[in-house]
């Protein structure tokens, strides 16, 4: 099958690689030149696992191009639409990007093609692109969601081994075009209509969002009750009712999709005048999750001015270098208000944008970010970071603070090593009860 994707950031260059794997033919369409000209030298702009020697094989083998524009006479069967969605200031979704990429669609599309959302859009969006579309005079394209779900750090695993696929239609045609599109992806699909996907899509990321802010408050009240929030976790997600994914206590979620998200979908029930009470909460408590640390330093430092505080991890999350909306973030922009200086140290990323001031220099020396330091805070659960020599680190540091922002640290083994230690809402194992 003929397809082709425009965006080539995270979801447009992972399924169009994916694609091409299956054996479709796909052409990739990004204005950005910057991009385009790496990529089709087989040069991936993006860590992630598998992707480069994917992107090189399929480019190799003719099944995979890239472009800066959409061929004039595009005869493609199927469009996706995979470009960006910022937020407004506002919290919703800005969708300037994909009505324009859709209005170029309609002038050079073939007839029969269908055009469909990959990107995470407000619920309601496929049909005004389907009124753009039929007020161009393009009554003969078609226009559906197809929603992605994919992790960074798993995304080529998470896009030909998915759980389920999303088809949201409003004919026949649409259906069987996606369903020949995911031949070679064993999932069961969802087909359901279009602004149903839109919201399966939000509501899903809503609900992994509102599993953590769940937990992290559930730590928050183990901290206060001498109760251990890992083994809460264990135990609740025992219940398959439950679940045991997504309740990892912490700094909160980051990333370029659960903030967005959770932003946009209370923005989206408040314009059909429906007050989304619970998922404002979740969106609240992220935000204070992040500033735990600082009450933290600032109890055991007193005045952080001057301090020097080592974060451990800048990226949202282990497996990737994407910075965006990292809790790193906030709490460097809090301490640097603070007076502190920083140190940061990372496996993959290399400079820290500060909110507010030009990017600092990641270290790739871990002792050297904790040279002298007199606290350290572990952002991101990097395995590099976990199996860090931690006696070594402890012999570096000036002062034995250190915060786990992830508990992945063992609370006994780090006090008994003369860290001042502390986590979020888990607690040491008492010795008697260590088997
Ligand atoms: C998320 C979803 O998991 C994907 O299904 C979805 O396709 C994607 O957003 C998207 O909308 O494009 P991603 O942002 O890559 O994927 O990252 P996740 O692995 O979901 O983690 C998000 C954040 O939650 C990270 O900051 C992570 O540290 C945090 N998290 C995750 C926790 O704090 N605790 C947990 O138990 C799990």
């Amino acid at each position: 099958m003929k397809v082709l994707i425009v965006g080539t950031g995270y979801v447009g260059l992972v399924t169009g690689v994916c694609f091409a794997s299956q054996g479709h033919e796909v052409l990739c369409v990004d204005a950005d030149s910057q991009k385009v000209r790496p990529l089709q030298a087989g040069d991936c702009p993006i860590y992630e696992d598998g992707l480069q020697s994917l992107l090189r094989e399929q480019l190799r083998a003719g099944r995979l191009r890239f472009a800066e524009d959409v061929p004039q006479t595009a005869a493609y069967e199927v469009a996706l639409i995979a470009v960006g969605t910022p937020s407004r200031a506002d919290g919703a979704a800005d969708l300037t990007n994909v009505f324009a990429v859709a209005k170029d669609l309609g002038q050079k599309l073939q007839p029969r093609a269908v055009v469909a959302t990959k990107s995470t859009v407000p619920v309601g969006t496929g049909d005004k692109l389907e009124r753009m579309l039929v007020d161009m005079g393009r009554t003969d394209l078609h226009v559906a969601s197809t929603p992605e779900f994919l992790r960074e750090g798993t995304a080529i695993k998470d896009t030909l081994y998915p759980p389920r696929l999303v088809f949201g239609i409003a004919d026949a045609h649409s259906a069987e075009v996606l369903k020949v599109l995911h031949a070679g992806v064993e999932a069961p699909a969802v087909v359901c209509s279009r602004a149903t996907a839109e919201m399966i899509k939000y509501a899903s990321n809503a609900f992994l969002a509102t599993k953590i802010s769940f937990i992290n408050e559930i730590a928050n009240i183990c901290a206060r009750v001498d109760a251990d929030v890992s083994q809460v976790a264990i135990g609740m997600g025992m219940d398959p009712r439950i679940g045991g994914s997504f309740l990892r206590a912490g700094l909160g979620y980051g990333g370029s999709c659960f903030p967005k998200d959770t932003r946009a979908l209370v923005n989206i029930a408040g314009d059909v005048d429906y007050d989304f009470k619970l998922l404002k909460a979740v969106v609240e408590v992220n935000q204070l999750q992040r500033t735990a640390p600082l009450r933290q330093l600032t109890d055991w430092l007193n005045d952080l001015s001057g301090k020097h505080i080592a974060i451990l991890g800048v990226a949202f999350k282990p497996g990737t270098d994407d910075t965006r909306e990292s809790a790193a973030l906030e709490l460097a922009h809090a301490l640097r208000e603070q007076g502190a200086r920083l140190t940061f140290y990372d496996p993959v990323v290399r400079r820290c944008p500060v909110h507010g001031s030009a990017s600092i220099p990641v270290l790739d020396d871990p002792y050297l970010a904790v040279g002298d330091a007199d606290a350290a805070v572990v952002v991101t659960e990097w395995p590099e970071i976990v199996d860090l020599d931690w006696p070594l680190v402890r012999q570096q540091m000036r002062q034995p603070f250190l915060y786990d922002g992830r508990n992945v640290l063992e609370p006994h083994t780090m006090q008994s090593l003369g860290f001042t230690f502390a986590n979020v809402g888990r607690r040491a194992m008492p010795a008697a009860l260590q088997v």
